[in-house]
């Protein structure tokens, strides 16, 4: 098959990462998960003691560091400055923080280049909240995958149960909310549905289901 570009866009705990992973095992393409570097600066920004507030101190974190994303057993895995951070950057300090880090103009510029000269070479699932909007405006297939409030904390809660990200199912909901309402109201790229992507629902549909649906959306462009 030819290569074309996927794009994934939706709100904190729509299942992105995990379609994104399987859609592009499928097709053999390179699963990019972008929220990854967003957690990656702001995992950087909280070790080095920069005050999230200091946009400028941030940017230039965010300039100075090295960002490497790099397939493994389980997923992406995360290398800041050559150090592995992929379970680093999923804790709640980090997830707490993240989308105000993301908010920051110049970080978005910095990492939305980066995501850019990913994509260059086409045979890219990218998933997170403005590549269809913004990252990949030309991808071939978009897809803006959304479930309720609900249901998306109830995945979340299941998926972090035992490990040290475990919170109760009220406070999972509550961060979600928090964080789409940071996501969908920020000035610089909000979460929004492309006017060319597909919405999926996924409140009500399995994992395959979704997968499915994407992949006949594949297959329908050639
Ligand atoms: O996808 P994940 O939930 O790990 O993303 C963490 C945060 O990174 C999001 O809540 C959002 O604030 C930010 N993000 C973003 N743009 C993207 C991907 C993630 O602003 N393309």
């Amino acid at each position: 098959m030819t290569k074309f570009n996927i794009a994934i866009d939706g709100p904190a705990g729509a299942g992105k990462s995990t379609i994104a992973r399987k859609v592009a095992g499928e097709l053999g393409f390179v699963y990019v998960d972008t929220g990854a570097m967003y957690r990656a600066v702001t995992w950087k920004v909280l070790q080095d003691g920069v005050n999230p507030l200091d946009t400028e101190a941030v940017a230039r974190t965010a300039a100075g560091m090295k960002i490497e994303l790099v397939p493994g057993p389980d997923g992406q895995l995360v290398f800041v400055d050559g150090r592995d951070v992929s379970s680093d950057i999923r804790t709640k300090l980090v997830t707490d923080r993240v989308s105000q880090i993301a908010a920051i103009a110049e970080v978005r510029k910095l990492l939305v280049d980066k995501q850019k000269q990913m994509a260059a070479s086409k045979g890219i699932v990218m998933d997170g909240r403005d590549i269809g909007t913004h990252v990949l405006p030309d991808a071939e297939v978009k897809v803006f995958l959304t479930a309720s409030v609900r249901k998306r904390a109830e995945r979340r809660f299941q998926e972090v149960q035992g490990t040290a990200m475990a919170t109760t199912l009220e406070e999972m909901e509550k961060d979600i909310a928090r964080r789409d309402m940071l996501d969908e109201g920020r000035e610089v790229s909000p979460l929004v549905q492309a006017a060319d992507a597909v919405m999926l629902d996924s409140t009500d549909l399995t994992i395959p289901e979704v997968v499915e649906s994407i992949l006949e959306m594949c297959r329908m462009r050639t």
